[in-house]
């Protein structure tokens, strides 16, 4: 429509007359916001940008596959993926509690993300960010109010002043709605502009305790499942996020006449306007029942299924 077309033409004009023939780089998530930004600079500027993709090895399935596909091949933007996930890997070795968990992937995350740019950053003066107007908002709040730090969430803080870089942020004047109404304009496929939040630390808070490569391959496969039948329903769209959760617990099942004692796979699915509060969603039974036998059947090493019915608060989301 005629705003949206309009924002992105005062956009890419901006873009241009500040940048001039700098190099920008942008760290690329996959998410919405880093996917629009990461669009929008490249309709203004094409190669003057370069997009990093950090592999933390706490992906989703085929979620670089996608990425590399989507920015690289497809749009031919100047990507550079860089495969981190052994380092994050042995980082989380032996460490089960929370915030921790997530202090070592974030610390991580911008060591890795500062050395590409000391090797990929020569020429570069910007660094492109993908925030919104209520993230703008939710640093002051975050700021004033120690609540808010109950889960770290975690960001490159303090990058741009180390590296000596300015910021660019064109979309901070934006709302997530407008956001995907750019997306949609630029050409950004509808199974991005539509995505679903993902946390910055990945499948990293979503296998409990202790982080391993053969869980998160358990928690992967349950995840694409659940992902699969929420699009084929119809019910993707209409909750604000959906995904399974690993417990560090083995149950007793059955195959055949063999017993088997293996993990269980907690699925949670809720509905909610700004993820401050939210509702656990009424899936229908059939379709729960066929997402539980397709993990049971499907996944080796899940002989149970459970159900998270908790409402935020006093639950949050995401499990840790
Ligand atoms: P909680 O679990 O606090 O989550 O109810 C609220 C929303 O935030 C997402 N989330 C995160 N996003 N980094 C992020 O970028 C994080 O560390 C993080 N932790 C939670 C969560 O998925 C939900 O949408």
């Amino acid at each position: 429509d005629w705003t949206t077309k309009d924002f992105i033409k005062h956009a890419v004009s901006d873009i241009r007359r500040t940048v001039g023939k700098s190099r920008v780089l942008l760290g690329l998530s996959g998410g919405v916001d880093s996917s629009v930004a990461a669009a929008l600079l490249h309709r203004a500027i094409g190669k003057q940008l370069t997009c990093v993709f950090v592999d933390n090895g706490l992906l989703r399935a085929g979620e670089r596959e996608a990425v590399e596909a989507l920015y690289g091949r497809h749009f031919k933007i100047d990507l550079r993926v860089v495969d981190a996930s052994a380092l994050f890997l042995r980082r989380l070795k032996g460490v089960s509690e929370p915030e921790q968990k997530r202090k070592i992937i974030g610390r991580t995350f911008v060591e890795v993300f500062e050395k590409s740019l000391k090797q990929i950053g020569k020429g570069v003066d910007y660094l492109a960010q993908g925030t919104l107007y209520p993230d703008v908002i939710e640093s002051v709040a975050i700021d004033n109010n120690p609540a808010a730090l109950i889960k770290s969430h975690h960001n490159v803080g303090g990058l741009p002043e180390r590296m000596k870089l300015k910021l660019l942020e064109p979309l901070r004047e934006l709302f997530k709605d407008e956001v995907r109404a750019v997306g949609e304009a630029l050409g950004l496929p509808r199974e991005v502009v539509w995505r679903h939040p993902f946390p910055g630390p990945g499948l990293g808070v979503r296998v409990l305790g202790e982080v391993t490569r053969d869980k998160l391959e358990v928690l992967r496969q349950a995840d694409t499942i659940l992902l699969e039948e929420m699009r084929k329903s119809g019910w993707y769209a209409k909750v604000w996020q959906a995904f399974c959760v690993f417990l560090p617990v083995k149950s007793v099942g059955v195959i055949g006449d063999e017993r088997n004692y293996s993990w269980v796979i907690a699925v949670r699915v809720v509905e909610s306007i700004d993820a401050m509060t939210a509702d656990w969603t009424r899936l229908p039974y059939d379709l729960l029942q066929h997402i539980s036998n397709r993990i049971t059947n499907e996944v080796r090493d899940v002989s149970r299924v459970v159900l998270d019915i908790s409402s935020k608060p006093p639950a949050t989301i995401e499990w840790e």
